[in-house]
C-alpha cells in the first residue's frame, strides 16, 4: 500500500497553486446527468475520488473523456442505467448524488446505500425525505435505494439538520420538477453555491443560494454546462495551516479568500500574518511558533468540520492550550490517537480534544484513517524531529491533487515510497 514519508523540521517557503474544489467538482460531474446536452468542466483536480466518479458516470453510460488541461467534457444522452452499484458507492459516500439527478431526468435511480463511514454514521435519510416530499416513491432493498417518480414535483423541503449532499441532491432534483421548490435550512456553503452558479448556467431558474433558503423553478429541461469551477478552500487552508506550523511564509494562488474567513481569523489568532489578494493568500508566521487557537465547527460560514484535524495538528505544537470541538460528525478525532504517537498531549472528551502544545513532535509510523485526518499527519510530520511515514495514503489521494510535489515545492522533505 502506498505511503508517503515526511523527514521534519523545514520551514515551509514558496507559492502554491490551489486546485479546483473536490466538494464542488463532485456534484458539478454529477449534474451532468441532468442533461442531453455535452457539458464541459474546467479546473478539474486529478484526484480519486473524481475518478471514482467519472467510472461510475461512465458506467452508467455517460461518454467522458479528459484533456490535458484539467477539463473534463461528458455527454448523458447515452445514459443507459440508472444503477450505481455497491463496489463503488462504498469507496465513495458523494456518490449518493446521482440520486436527485437520475430520479429527475430519468424517473428511476437505483443507488447503494453508502453504509457506515469512519468519522460516523452519516446516513442519507434526509435526501430520501426531500426527495419523497417532491413526489418520488422509495424503497430500501436489499441494501439498494430504489426511487422512482414518472415527473417530480415542486415541494417545501424542510432539513432537519444542515446537509451539504443533501442539498445539492434536492437542488438537482429540483430544477427539472414540475412548479417551484424551497429548501429550507439549506446548506450555505460555497461547493453548493458553485453547483447553483453552474445549474443555471444550464437554465435553472434558483434564487436564494448561499442563504438558508433556496428557490427552485423547475424547467422541462436544461442545457449543457461549460463551466470553471471554485478553487479548493479546504486545500488552501491546509497549505497554510502547514505553513503556520513550520514558522513559514507560504503564499497560495489562485484561490478564493471572501469564502474562507472562520480559517483566516483562526490563523491569525494564532499568530499568522496574512496578506490577502483577489485570488491569493500570503501567510507569513516569521519563524514564530504559532499560538493555541479554540475551534468549534459548524456549517458555513462557521468554522469547517474539514479543517478540524489540521488545526488540531496545529494545536498540538503550539503554544498554550486548545479546545477543539467537533459538533458536525461523531467520531471525527481518529487522528488524534495517531498524533499522541508522535509525542502531542491531547485528550479527548465526548467531542471535545483538549490540547496542550508542546515544544517538539518526534517521527513515527502512522496510519492514515479518512482523508483530512491524514492530511493532519502529514502536516504533524513537517515539524516532528526525525521521518514520519503515513501509510494508507490512498485516502490522501481522494481529496488532495500531487500532495507530496505541492509540499515539495514548498522545500518540505517528502517523497512517496514505493508500494512494497
Ligand atoms: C459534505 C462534504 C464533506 C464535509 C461535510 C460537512 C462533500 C462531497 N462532502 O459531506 O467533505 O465534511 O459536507 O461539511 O461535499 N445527516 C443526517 N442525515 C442526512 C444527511 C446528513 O443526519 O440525510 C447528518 C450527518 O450525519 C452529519 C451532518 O448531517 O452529522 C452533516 O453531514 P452532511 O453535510 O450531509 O455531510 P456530507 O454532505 O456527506
Amino acid at each position: 500500500m502506498a505511503r508517503i514519508q515526511v523527514s521534519g523540521g523545514r520551514r515551509l517557503s514558496g507559492t502554491v497553486e490551489i486546485s479546483g474544489a473536490k466538494n464542488a467538482v463532485l456534484p458539478i460531474l454529477m449534474a451532468a446527468l441532468l442533461t442531453r446536452r455535452p457539458c464541459r468542466l474546467a479546473g478539474v483536480p486529478y484526484l480519486r475520488d473524481v475518478a471514482t466518479t467519472m467510472q461510475l458516470l461512465g458506467q452508467m453510460g455517460v461518454a467522458i473523456s479528459v484533456d490535458d488541461r484539467a477539463r473534463v467534457s461528458l455527454d448523458a444522452a447515452g445514459l443507459s442505467t440508472d444503477l450505481a452499484p455497491y463496489d463503488l458507492v462504498k469507496t465513495m459516500r458523494a456518490s449518493i448524488l446521482v440520486l436527485g439527478p437520475l430520479l429527475a431526468r430519468h424517473g428511476s435511480a437505483r443507488v447503494s446505500l453508502p453504509g457506515g463511514c469512519a468519522i460516523g454514521a452519516r446516513p442519507v435519510d434526509l435526501h430520501l425525505k426531500g426527495l419523497a416530499a417532491m413526489g418520488a416513491e422509495i424503497n430500501v432493498e436489499g441494501g439498494y435505494i430504489h426511487a422512482r417518480a414518472e415527473r417530480l414535483h415542486g415541494a417545501r423541503v424542510v432539513l432537519d439538520t444542515v446537509t451539504v449532499t443533501g442539498t445539492e441532491n434536492i437542488l438537482m432534483a429540483a430544477t427539472l420538477a414540475a412548479g417551484t421548490t424551497v429548501i429550507e435550512n439549506a446548506a450555505q456553503e460555497p461547493e453548493v453555491v458553485d453547483l447553483a452558479e453552474c445549474l443555471i448556467s444550464m437554465g435553472a431558474q434558483i434564487s436564494g443560494h448561499g442563504t438558508n433558503t433556496i428557490t427552485v423553478v423547475g424547467r422541462e429541461r436544461l442545457e449543457g454546462y461549460d463551466y470553471r469551477v471554485v478553487p479548493d478552500r479546504i486545500e488552501t487552508g491546509t497549505f497554510l495551516v502547514a505553513a503556520a506550523m513550520t514558522g513559514g511564509k507560504v503564499r497560495t494562488i489562485n484561490t478564493r479568500p471572501n469564502i474562507m474567513d472562520a480559517v483566516l481569523q483562526k490563523l491569525e489568532e494564532a499568530g499568522a500574518e496574512l496578506s490577502v489578494g483577489d485570488d491569493s493568500i500570503e501567510l507569513d508566521m516569521q519563524g514564530r511558533r504559532p499560538r493555541s487557537v479554540n475551534i468549534t465547527t459548524a456549517p458555513y460560514p462557521g468554522f469547517p468540520t474539514d479543517m478540524q484535524a489540521q488545526f488540531t495538528a496545529l494545536n498540538a505544537i503550539a503554544e498554550g492550550t486548545g479546545v477543539v470541538r467537533e459538533t458536525i460528525f461523531e467520531n471525527r478525532f481518529m487522528h488524534v490517537q495517531e498524533l499522541q504517537r508522535l509525542g502531542a498531549d491531547m485528550r479527548v472528551e465526548g467531542n471535545t480534544v483538549i490540547i496542550r502544545g508542546v515544544e517538539r513532535l518526534t517521527g513515527a509510523p502512522l496510519m492514515a484513517t479518512d482523508l483530512r485526518a491524514s492530511a493532519s499527519l502529514l502536516l504533524a510530520g513537517l515539524v516532528a524531529e526525525g521521518e514520519t511515514v503515513v501509510d494508507r495514503v490512498y485516502h490522501i489521494d481522494r481529496g488532495y491533487e500531487n500532495i507530496e510535489e505541492k509540499f515539495g515545492q514548498l522545500g518540505a522533505a517528502i517523497r512517496r515510497l514505493p508500494v512494497s
